[in-house]
């Protein structure tokens, strides 16, 4: 593995997908971490991140004694390179004027940039610069304002580049961590099929021959792709439930069910329908509806696994962002609870099958396409374990929620019909109390308002507003208003997050 200590840099996770990318399994660790920790993930070569931190600052974080003594190739990046720089006897320095930006290397070579031809564009962003090499390295790239932007020691295999090789906007940087792969010498096979044939080995060993495991589906691309997998592993000693909460969009129930069956996955539904009706009626605080969400799926799925059971295991689709141990912790302020649903508690009396905590989603999707997938299913965008419950705003009824799944189908299948689905990264209908006077014919109308919402981002903890063409939003309008007599205005919401969020609740 590729062993990327993080010393608190917004890139770091980039980083470890780079590699991902590239076929070779890398992890991220806190920087501190001590060296048997490194030494646990069997390292053949090492990256340390950026970070905000100078090195001169009394806290400056560090690695464990020993880690910079590994026989292995490290490449600093950033504050990685200025650390690696001064441990080796250099001098770094605040320099005079902040570099932050696209900067073109004026000239480059060595190693890291074997290959490499014509401009090389940087994204840099720092205040220190390495001013004196150590002894051993040689400046290997450099611009303008850095003279040493890049660095090498060949015999002890140390790397440092002071710009950001693993971001888009450094467009030729994967060609430098290829680079870095070939000078650790790594076998480049943390391919989709090597993953599934692990994954499944695993489970296997952590389940036994015996062992029934429990599955909760939520119809999202990481629970169907589990499903697929364990019924790979472990045959029909998989149960997967599927909670119906009457939440879910038009025939999203009937395709997963189709999806997951017929590729072997045993499935069992539980109509719950009526029974969140009876407990969300007249709730309309968002934070409560997503409470008794949430409380009723425990509920039903519990009585569910006592049905179908006794199981031993638990599976879950936990992902690597949700564990990775990094610098800086998480500490977000709650805006909404986002409990997922889904998400279960502990305390069922498991052993808990995680499959997935080494992956990130664009690998569960690609091991999903293996495992053969419908790509609707596979390329869906995230759907809320509350589902239409928080995009029916106020209290939530059936005829509501009747209305905006037929709104809500309109808009998505005009996405995919137009090609923009993809480029979406979520999109939904949101169905308004506010009813408000229009004309249909010569007849005055008296019905609801529906927002549209599209947005674009990388994380979700911030985005832009989609901006789908007018064109596309007229036709919208258009055959929402005409096919849904409910509704008879529809606006488009046009507010990044922050202030706004993605749903309305
Ligand atoms: P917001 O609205 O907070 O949404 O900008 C960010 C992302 O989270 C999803 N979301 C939820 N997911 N349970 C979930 O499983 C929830 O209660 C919940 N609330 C929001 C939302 O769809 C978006 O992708």
């Amino acid at each position: 593995a590729i062993v990327i200590l993080d010393f608190g840099s917004q890139y770091t996770r980039l980083i470890a997908r780079r590699f991902r990318e590239l076929n070779v399994y890398s992890v991220i660790l806190p920087g501190s971490s001590s060296l048997e920790r490194v030494l646990q993930e069997n390292p053949q070569g090492i990256v340390l991140s950026g970070g905000p931190s100078s090195v001169y600052d009394e806290n400056a974080p560090r690695p464990d004694e020993g880690v910079l003594d590994l026989d292995v190739p490290i490449l600093g990046v950033c504050y990685g390179m200025q650390y690696l720089a001064q441990q080796a006897g250099g001098d770094v320095k605040r320099a005079g004027k902040r570099e932050y930006g696209k900067a073109d290397l004026t000239e480059y070579g060595g190693q890291l940039f074997e290959g490499i031809e014509g401009e090389f564009v940087a994204w840099m962003s720092h205040s220190d610069s390495v001013t004196q090499l150590p002894q051993g390295y040689e400046v290997v790239a450099q611009t303008e304002d850095t003279p040493v932007t890049a660095i090498e020691n060949k015999v002890t295999r140390r790397y440092g580049v002071q710009f950001h090789p693993e971001v888009v906007h450094t467009p030729k940087g994967g060609q430098l961590l290829t680079n870095f792969l070939t000078i650790c010498g790594i076998t480049r096979d943390w391919t989709a099929e090597h993953i599934v044939d692990e994954l499944i080995a695993g489970v296997r060993e952590q389940v036994g021959e015996e062992g029934r495991v429990l599955l909760g589906i939520s119809g999202g691309v990481d629970s169907s792709t589990l499903a697929l997998l364990l019924a790979r592993a472990v045959g029909d000693r998989l149960t997967a439930v599927f909670v119906d909460h009457g939440l879910l969009r038009l025939n999203e129930r009937a395709q997963v069910e189709t999806a997951l069956r017929g590729a072997g996955v045993n499935i069992v539904t539980v109509d719950a329908r009526e029974e969140f009706m009876r407990h969300l009626e007249g709730v309309s605080d968002p934070e409560q509806k997503r409470k008794i969400i949430g409380r009723e799926f425990i509920r039903v799925f519990d009585r569910a696994a006592e049905a179908q059971g006794p199981f031993d295991f638990l599976a879950q689709g936990t992902l690597y962002p949700d564990v990775i141990e990094s610098a800086g912790g998480e500490g977000a302020a709650n805006i909404k609870s986002h409990h997922n649903v889904g998400g279960l508690p502990e305390d069922l009396g498991f052993q808990l099958v995680e499959p997935f905590r080494t992956l990130f989603k664009d690998e569960v999707r690609e091991i999903a396409a293996l495992l053969g997938l419908p790509d609707d299913i596979r390329m869906r965008h995230p759907f809320p374990g509350p589902g239409l419950a928080i995009r029916c705003l106020g209290a939530v009824t059936e005829d509501k929620l009747d209305i905006l799944r037929r709104v809500d189908d309109v808009f998505i299948s005009g996405l995919r019909e137009h090609g923009l689905y993809d480029d979406c990264s979520q999109a939904l209908a949101v169905l308004t109390p506010i009813q408000s006077v229009g004309v249909m014919g010569d007849e005055r109308t008296y019905s609801y308002t529906v927002a549209l919402r599209a947005v674009t981002t990388g994380d979700f903890m911030t985005a832009e507003w989609a901006r789908l063409p007018y064109d596309f939003l007229a036709t919208m309008s258009n055959r929402i208003v005409n096919q849904v007599h409910e509704v008879n205005r529809v606006v488009y919401d046009i507010t990044g997050k922050p202030p706004a969020t993605i749903e309305w609740e």
